[in-house]
C-alpha cells in the first residue's frame, strides 16, 4: 500500500521542507512550519472530474501557427468592476479578490451575481447561511428575478458534482479558505489545502472554459492569506480597500493577465450595497465655503484614471520633545523625506513641529506626482496662507528639491481644466513637451522647490 506523504509549510509563504525548520529561508519568518499531508494513502492524482487532460501529449507549435481566438470578454454589468478587469470578464479566468473582513468583498460579488443579465451564476458560500445571503440579497436588490444559485458547501468535491447538473456560467468562491479537498487531510485554510483547492478550481476554469471568481481573506499585513503561490496561480488579483468607516471603497488591480495593473475603481457604500462612483474627482474635491490654509490639490492618476485629490496638512508646534509625524494615505518614509527637502533647501525650520497629513477620502495614493502638492500643503499649513481653490499641482519632488517630470501629463493637465481649475503647476520639464496655447488652464513650469514657493507664497 502507498503510503501518506507529508511535508512541512510555511504559513506564511508557502515554502515547502521536507523536515521542520525553526526559521523559514524563504521569508525568515520564526516558527511558521507546519506539518502538512500532501498526499493520502492510496489517491489518485486529482482531477476536477477524472484525470484525463494530463494525459495528452502538447507539442511545441510556432507562434504564428497558433491559431488567436477572440479573448471573449463577459460584461458584468458593473462598469467599475469591468475596467479594472480590463474591459470585463475572460472566459476561463480566475479571478482572486483579497481584501479585510467587512469592507465589502461578498457584498460587490453578491451584487454582480444578481445584476448581471443572461447568465447563470453559482455563488457558493462557505461562510454564511443560505438564510443570510438571502438577507444580503434583499438588502442589495428588489428584483428577485436573477438568474443566481446559491450553495452553502465547503467540499470541492461535493461543489463539483453540484457543478455537473447546474452547468453555471460564473462561479464565485467565497472563500477559498474555507473550502477543503478529500484529497488532503489538513484543516481547510492551511497552505495545502488552499494551493489544492485552488488547483482544483483551475483546472475546473481552463477545461470548462467557466470564469471562476475567488475571494481571500488577507492577514495581519494586508497580504492574502495563504501560500504566496496562489496569487501565482491565478490570472488576476484584485484588492478591495478602503476605510471601514468611510463610505468609499477602492477596488485595485495587482495583478492582471488579461489588462493593464493598478487599474482602479472607485465605489460607496450605502445601506442598500454599493454603488459606483464614476466621477471621482468631484466628491474627492471637498466643497469648500471658505479659502482655509493647509490644503492644496493634486492632479494624480490611479491606473489610467486621471483624478483630482485633495491633501491636507497640519503644521503645530510639538507638545513633546519629539515631534510626530503621521500620515493617512500617503507612505510615512515619503513624508519624512519630503519634510527633509525642506529643512535642507529651503531652510523651513520644521523639526520642532508636529506634521499630520491625510488624503481627503480615505484614499491611498501611491502616484509620486503628489508630492508637490503636498509640500505646499505643508507649507501653506505651516505659514497659515491658503493655496487659491482654482490652482492645483502634478510633479514629483527629488532629494535635491528639483521639481521633476511625471508621466501623461496632458492627461491631467484635461481632467483639471475640465473640473474648472485655472491654473496648474508642473515640472518645467513636461512643459517642454506640450502645446501650450491648447490649454485655457494657466500652465505653469517650475524647476526648483524654492520658485513655487515664491510664487505662492511671496
Ligand atoms: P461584507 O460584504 O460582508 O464584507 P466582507 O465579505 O468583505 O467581509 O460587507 C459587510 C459590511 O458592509 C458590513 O459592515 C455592512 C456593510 N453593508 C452596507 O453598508 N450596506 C449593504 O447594503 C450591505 C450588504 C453591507
Ligand atoms: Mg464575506
Amino acid at each position: 500500500m502507498a503510503k501518506t506523504k507529508s511535508a512541512y509549510f510555511c504559513q506564511s509563504c508557502g515554502y515547502e521542507s521536507a523536515k521542520w525548520l525553526g526559521r523559514c529561508p524563504s521569508c525568515n519568518e520564526w516558527n511558521t512550519f507546519v506539518e502538512e499531508i500532501t498526499e493520502k494513502a492510496g489517491s489518485k492524482v486529482p482531477s476536477w472530474k477524472t484525470a484525463s487532460g494530463s494525459q495528452r501529449l502538447n507539442k511545441p507549435t510556432k507562434v504564428d501557427d497558433i491559431r488567436a481566438l477572440g479573448e471573449e470578454r463577459i460584461l458584468t454589468g458593473d462598469q467599475e468592476l469591468d475596467r479594472v478587469l480590463g474591459g470585463g470578464l475572460v472566459a476561463g479566468s480566475m479571478v482572486l479578490i483579497g481584501g479585510e473582513p467587512g469592507i465589502g468583498k461578498s457584498t460587490l460579488m453578491l451584487q454582480l451575481a444578481l445584476n448581471i443579465t443572461g447568465k447563470k451564476v453559482l455563488y457558493i458560500s462557505g461562510e454564511e447561511s443560505e438564510q443570510q445571503i438571502k438577507m444580503r440579497a434583499e438588502r442589495i436588490t428588489n428584483q428577485p428575478k436573477a438568474n443566481c444559485y446559491i450553495l452553502t458547501e465547503t467540499s470541492t468535491q461535493n461543489i463539483f458534482k453540484q457543478i455537473e447538473t447546474l452547468d453555471p456560467d460564473i462561479m464565485i468562491v467565497d472563500s477559498i479558505q474555507t473550502l477543503h479537498s478529500a484529497h488532503i487531510d489538513s484543516t481547510p485554510g492551511s497552505v495545502s489545502q488552499v494551493r489544492e483547492c485552488t488547483a482544483e478550481l483551475l483546472r475546473f476554469a481552463k477545461e470548462t472554459n467557466t470564469p471562476v471568481f475567488l475571494i481571500g481573506h488577507i492577514t495581519k499585513d494586508g497580504t492574502i492569506a495563504g501560500p504566496k503561490i496562489l496569487e501565482h496561480m491565478v490570472d488576476t488579483v484584485l484588492q478591495f480597500e478602503g476605510d471601514r468607516h468611510h463610505v468609499y471603497r477602492i477596488l485595485r488591480s495587482i495583478k492582471n493577465r488579461f489588462g493593464a495593473a493598478a487599474e482602479m475603481g472607485i465605489y460607496a457604500m450605502h445601506g442598500n450595497g454599493l454603488r459606483e462612483v464614476s466621477n471621482p474627482s468631484e466628491i474627492l474635491l471637498l466643497q469648500r465655503e471658505e479659502d482655509l490654509s493647509g490644503i492644496a490639490i493634486s492632479a494624480t492618476l490611479e491606473g489610467a484614471r486621471p483624478m483630482l485629490i485633495e491633501t491636507q496638512a497640519l503644521v503645530s508646534t510639538a507638545a513633546y520633545g519629539t515631534p510626530q509625524r503621521s500620515a493617512n494615505g500617503f507612505d510615512t518614509k515619503r513624508m519624512n523625506m519630503l519634510l527633509a527637502v525642506l529643512e535642507k533647501r529651503c531652510g523651513f525650520k520644521l523639526s520642532t513641529r508636529d506634521v499630520f497629513l491625510n488624503i481627503a477620502g480615505g484614499i491611498k495614493v501611491e502616484d509620486p506626482a503628489i508630492d508637490l502638492a503636498i509640500l505646499v500643503a505643508i507649507i501653506s499649513s505651516h505659514e497659515d496662507i491658503f493655496i487659491s481653490s482654482k490652482v492645483c499641482f502634478a510633479a514629483e519632488v527629488g532629494l535635491s528639491g528639483e521639481i521633476r517630470a511625471v508621466n501623461r501629463i496632458e492627461q491631467r493637465i484635461s481632467e483639471a481644466e475640465k473640473l474648472g481649475f485655472e491654473k496648474i503647476f508642473i515640472s518645467s520639464y513636461n512643459l517642454k513637451g506640450l502645446i501650450n496655447t491648447k490649454y485655457k488652464i494657466e500652465l505653469s513650469g517650475v524647476s526648483k522647490i524654492e520658485d513655487v514657493f515664491s510664487m505662492l507664497f511671496g
